[in-house]
Parts: C-alpha cells; structure tokens; sequence
C-alpha cells in the first residue's frame, strides 16, 4: 500500500531537468544517469496513448511471439517501468539481461542523457489528445494516489494545459518526438492506426526491431493483442495495479473502452473548440494530425 502525499507528480522546472514530488521513486541522478545500450527498445509515450497495448507488442515481436510466457508472466515484469519501479516489483533496469525493454512517460527533454549517444531504438506511440484526455480522466479517477474528484470539464481544461498529470503538456510532449520522426531509431505509432489495421503495424515495428516474423506468428500477436483478449489476460490487464492499491476497486478497469471517437460522449461544443484550437496551434504546424472517429 503506498503511503504519502495524494499528489504523484513529475515537474520539470524551467531551466532543470526533472523534479519529483509526491511518491517519489527514483532520484533525479538515478534517471538521468542511466547507463544505456545501443541495444535496448524504448517505448515511449504520453499516458493514456496506448503504451501498454505497444508494449504487449514489442514483446512479442521481441520473443517469437511467445504467447504462453505472455500469459504466464506479469508485462511489468517483462517490460518495466522506468520511472515507478515500485510498480512492478522488478528487478532493477540496471541488472536486466540486454536487450532490455523499457518503458517510460517521460518527456524528451529529461529522459536519460546517454540516450542522445547511444541512440536505443524507441518506439513512441500517439493517440489524439481527445481521446486521451478521457481515458486520462476515468485513469486519475481510480489513482488512489491523485484521488480526483473533479469532473470532466474541469479536469479536461486542467489536463490540456498541462497540469493535473504528471508528465507536462501533451502538446510538448507529442510535438517534442514527432519533431525526431526522420532519426533511424526512432518509430512513430498511433494509437488510431493500431486500432484500424494492427497486423499492418505489427509488422511495421517487427521490421523496425529487425526481426522476422512469420505470418502465422503476426496473426499469433495479432490475436493475443485485441482489447477483449487483453482485457481478459490477467498478466497485461494491470490488474496487478489495484492488488497493490495504486488503484481503487469499483472505479472501473484499466482496459476501459479501446475505442477511438468515445470523446464525442464527453466533449462539449466549446471544448472540442478549444482542443482544434490548441490542434491548429501546437500539431498542425508541425503536420502532425489525428483520426478522431
Ligand atoms: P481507453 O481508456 O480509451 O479504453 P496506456 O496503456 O497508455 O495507459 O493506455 C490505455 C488505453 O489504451 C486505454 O484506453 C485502454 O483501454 C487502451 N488499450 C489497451 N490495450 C488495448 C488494446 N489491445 N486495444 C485497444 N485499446 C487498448
């Protein structure tokens, strides 16, 4: 059961790297200090993005798509989390056998230094910031660390500024990776484009890691990866999240809808406004745009 303040929150301070408050975790020097390997696979995202339905993926691409280990083995464990590690009760990065697969939330401008050097292929997988923002919603609901109360409007305006959550503005954050699309070891998803055509993108992250499938073994991810079957594997349903009261029973599932369009059950006229505002502001000029339905 994790004690402490109700807020868990990363801040980057204007001019600093990162700042912790909150549960804290990891120290800064821990995070920025990593050593890292040409070898390992990154996947980064905003949460809410589609980070754990990448991540189920990445590991099967990684591991001949072997389902009966995904099954078996808990994907926190396979595939930790850089800056909670209190999460998944793994061993440390640190001693992980390479190549390592590494998830993170973190924004470009604080992840490990060594990264820039040793240039580890990261995967970073988008969504549009409508549907993310509701899926962010119901998450804060069941955080017992945030214990949010607020509604959906007031969060939704809270969260597109930037606050709220602890991983800054997902306008920076997006514009931030998108703005490396062209460097070779960087792949760049979209939650959307995994919903329409996953066989597609499952092999598009298998040629990016370098690695051949057959097309039995993608029908094989393609299968084990849909919503209802993730939903029902108790090893990739973050279930594991409520045992260890990070998250509250009765306030729904990690794996909620896996849809694109459920913002149009939300959003009012002037916030859809505000978003294709800050859309045409931030992404568009960047060409960066979204399937919304
Ligand atoms: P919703 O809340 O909209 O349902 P993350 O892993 O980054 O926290 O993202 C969680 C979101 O991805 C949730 O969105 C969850 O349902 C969705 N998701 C996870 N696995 C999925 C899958 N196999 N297919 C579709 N959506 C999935």
């Amino acid at each position: 059961k994790i004690e402490g303040p109700p807020a868990l929150t990363l801040y980057q301070a204007p001019g600093t790297r990162i700042y912790c408050r909150g549960a804290q975790i990891l120290m800064q020097d821990a995070i920025d200090n990593l050593e890292v390997y040409p070898e390992d696979v990154w996947v980064i995202t905003y949460p809410k993005c589609g980070t754990t339905w990448t991540q189920e993926i990445v590991w099967l691409v990684c591991n001949n798509a072997d389902t009966e280990t995904a099954n078996a083995v808990e994907l926190d464990t396979r595939f930790p989390f850089f800056e909670y590690p209190f999460i998944n009760r793994r061993p440390t990065i640190r001693k992980m056998p390479s190549p390592r697969l590494i998830k993170t939330h973190l924004a470009l401008p604080v992840l490990p230094y060594q990264i820039v050097e040793k240039k580890p292929k990261i995967i970073y997988t988008m969504r549009n910031p409508k549907d993310t923002c509701v899926s962010m919603y119901h998450f804060i609901k069941m955080l017992t660390p945030f214990n949010y109360k607020g509604n959906f409007e007031e969060f939704a305006k809270e969260f597109f500024m930037g606050v709220t959550v602890g991983h800054g503005s997902f306008w920076d954050h997006h514009r931030d990776y998108w703005r490396l699309k062209d460097e070779m070891n960087i792949l760049i998803l979209k939650y959307e484009d995994l919903i329409t055509d996953l066989a597609k993108e499952v092999k598009k992250i298998a040629a990016f890691l370098d690695k051949e499938l057959t097309e039995e073994q993608v029908q094989t991810i393609v299968e084990h990866c849909t919503f209802k079957t993730m939903k029902n594997n108790s090893a990739s349903n973050q279930s594991h999240m409520q045992n260890i009261g990070f998250t509250r029973a009765g306030m729904g599932d990690f794996m909620r809808k896996g849809k694109i369009g459920d913002w149009k059950n939300y959003f009012t006229p002037e916030l859809n406004n505000m978003v294709d505002q800050l859309n045409k502001k931030y992404l568009e000029p960047e060409g960066l745009t979204f399937d919304y339905e």
